[in-house]
């Protein structure tokens, strides 16, 4: 029998084909997987934004770029990471919240449940006037906000800056925690590195915050109270946290 010659494969590309995908891919990865350039686009079409002008951050959980919208104004686009998904999934700090227990658990609903759980704590920050970037729009994994910064730059976290106006910054942020608790509502991942300085103290990163009814809510405000006195403890700014913690629970 003459043997056929082997059907060529379909899935095969031509060689110049698969080095330019790589390189595509290469090269989105370093800041943007595919559904974000995705995601990106669309807010172009739906002219919520106009422009993405640069990444402000690339980190582990999610990258911030900043864009202009039509009108010219400033925006932060927050896009999560898929790749966060499982230390999402772990933390639980979406199960036993109240507000997000019929999500269904493949890695895409979860981070996308992250960025709304974020959009919704800031639309009750909004309402309880606490200083934090105002929400605009929700797709999906994405989140655009406000965009804090003077000029063309975003405005340093308190632990690139240190507390510029000493007490009164933590006064202020004290206060935020307090209208925030009032509110119903616990950051649950406060730090130096997710407090903005601008011309006050700006609270930012509320994926992990929690409604008070969580049952982990007393022990995440215990945990960001801490982390706060103990940034400001350091630089000589004290403060006794149980004084503290009664103010905040009113
Ligand atoms: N509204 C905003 N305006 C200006 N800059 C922002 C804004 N939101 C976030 N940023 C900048 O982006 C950085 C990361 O934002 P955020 O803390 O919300 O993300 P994250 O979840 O901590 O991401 P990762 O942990 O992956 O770094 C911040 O430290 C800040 O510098
Ligand atoms: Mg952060």
């Amino acid at each position: 029998m003459v043997p056929m010659a082997s059907k060529p494969s379909k899935r095969k590309k031509p060689d110049k084909y698969d080095y330019q995908l790589k390189e595509r891919f290469k090269i989105e990865s370093e800041v943007f997987d595919r559904n974000a350039l995705i995601d990106l686009t669309k807010l172009m079409k739906k002219k919520i934004i106009q422009n993405v002008d640069y990444p402000i951050s690339t980190g582990k959980e999610a990258n911030v770029f900043r864009a202009t919208t039509p009108d010219g104004a400033f925006v932060a686009v927050k896009i999560y990471k898929i790749e966060t998904a499982p230390f999402f999934r772990k933390e639980s700090y979406l199960e036993a919240d109240p507000r997000f227990q019929r999500i269904k658990h493949n890695d895409n609903d979860i981070v996308r449940a992250f960025a709304r759980k974020e959009f919704k704590n800031l639309e009750i920050c909004e309402k309880a006037k606490v200083n934090t970037p105002k929400p605009y729009y929700l797709l999906g994994r994405v989140l655009v906000m406000e965009f804090l910064g003077e000029g063309e730059l975003p405005y340093p976290t308190l632990e690139m800056m240190g507390p510029i106006h000493g007490e009164k910054d933590l006064d202020s942020i004290l206060e935020d925690i307090r209208k925030m608790y009032k509110a119903g509502l616990v950051h649950a991942d406060l730090s130096e590195y997710n407090i903005l300085i601008g011309q006050v103290p700006l609270l930012i990163d509320f994926g992990q915050g929690v409604i008070t009814r969580h049952p982990n809510a007393e022990k995440f405000l215990e945990r960001d109270i801490s982390i706060v006195l103990k940034y400001f403890g350091r630089r000589g700014i004290k403060r006794d946290f149980a004084e503290v913690m009664k103010i905040i629970r009113g």
